[in-house]
């Protein structure tokens, strides 16, 4: 059967500043897509949080970009923001952009990951959620996933994943996007997804077939309402398995820590911490900037039980590391490449101070 995985997500108010989502907001949101469920508007669901973030995981056969499911979304974010507001949880409707819904989340302020595909003989989707970062922290470990034969060697060895991938690739600031092809072209890829807050992998498929094999999430809201209104904390959707990466070729990328941009008012390079569900909430210096994995085994669209994927001593390394990390950056302090450069800073006073010391400036 054909089936549509939405993943659809905002910060409707934090729960302790920035760092929690409340329980109170996700049992509203429960109970609204339970009610959705009963009435065969969707087949199933899964609600949760990672951070401030509330995440809304749907199955259904309506296809992307369905004007139904995303008034679903939007109507149940306008509830937790109201509730938020009762609740005076902080920021609350963070997200929530604009005020009318005209059918379709996209530069609303919500986040959106979909894909619409042949449910397989056994299908393998995780689900990737993340707190305190943008889209591009999805460009490496996506490359290492499906370009990479040192970190996937079934790209290697595996005769059905030997020929490759398609890339699509945006540029999130002229609104453009670009097929790669690699590992042909893998060399021009790079050279564009290396610059992480304009370029971001938008989706992956197969050669053979084009069928959809991971899409992610890639609004830009500051883009959208043209002011600082908070990091777009990112998710992505990946198929594993069976001509596809299995599922510890889409885990291992997050083995191996690397740098993200975000945390601390969404201005500072920090490590990118893959956590459990539990621990899928925000603290040091507002962080540091978080990943979880939930797995689902599709079963005619339904979700069926999540699998926690970074609930694993086999994580706790990465974990452990990315604590080294934080604090060898932290050193830094209001310093780069701690501190982002001028133009990715949500958070800035440097056009004030430069307009008070105008003529103070002499020529040098
Ligand atoms: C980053 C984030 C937080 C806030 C910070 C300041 O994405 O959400 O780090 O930027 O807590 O928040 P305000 O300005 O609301 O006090
Ligand atoms: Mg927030
Ligand atoms: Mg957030």
């Amino acid at each position: 059967m054909r089936v549509t995985l939405s993943v659809i997500k905002a910060d409707v108010g934090g729960w302790v500043g920035h760092s929690h989502s409340h329980p109170e907001i996700l049992e509203l949101a429960r109970k609204a897509l339970e009610d959705a469920k009963d009435k065969k508007k969707i087949l199933d669901y899964y609600v949760t949080a990672c951070g401030d973030d509330l995440e809304l995981i749907m199955t259904h056969k309506k296809g992307d970009a369905n004007k139904e499911i995303h008034g679903i979304a939007w109507d149940i974010f306008l509830e937790g923001t109201a509730r938020a507001k009762q609740l005076k949880l902080y920021g609350a409707g963070q997200d929530i952009l604009k005020t009318a819904f005209s059918g379709n989340l996209k530069g609303m302020g919500p986040g959106v990951a979909e894909m619409t595909f042949e449910e397989r003989l056994s299908e393998p989707v995780i689900i990737f959620m993340a707190d305190k970062t943008e889209p591009g922290a999805w460009s490496i470990p996506l490359y290492k996933m499906f370009a990479d034969p040192f970190s996937n060697p079934g790209l290697v060895i595996d005769p059905d994943m030997h020929q490759g991938f398609k890339f699509t690739v945006h540029d999130i600031v002229e609104k453009k996007e670009v097929i790669f092809s690699c590992p042909e072209e893998m060399y021009d890829m790079l050279a564009l997804i290396g610059t992480v807050g304009r370029y971001e992998i938008k989706e992956v498929r197969r050669k053979v077939g084009n069928d959809i094999a991971a899409v992610t999430s890639t609004d830009r809201l500051n883009l959208i309402a043209g002011r600082y209104v908070g990091k777009d904390d990112p998710v992505m959707i990946v198929r594993a398995q069976k001509g596809l990466p299995d599922v510890g070729e889409v885990l291992e990328p997050f083995a191996t820590p690397y740098f993200v941009a975000g945390w601390n008012r969404g201005s500072h390079n920090g490590p990118f911490m893959p956590v459990s569900e539990k621990d899928a909430h925000m603290s040091r210096f507002d962080g540091p900037p978080r990943v979880m994995a939930m797995g689902f085994q599709l079963a005619e669209g339904m979700l069926g039980l999540p699998a926690d994927m970074f609930d694993d001593p086999g994580f706790d390394k990465a974990r452990m590391e990315c604590n080294q990390m934080a604090d060898f950056i932290r050193r830094n302090g209001p310093f780069q490449p701690h501190r982002l450069e001028p133009s990715e800073m949500e958070y800035t006073t440097l056009s004030e101070i430069l307009k008070k010391l105008k003529t103070r400036f002499k020529k040098a």
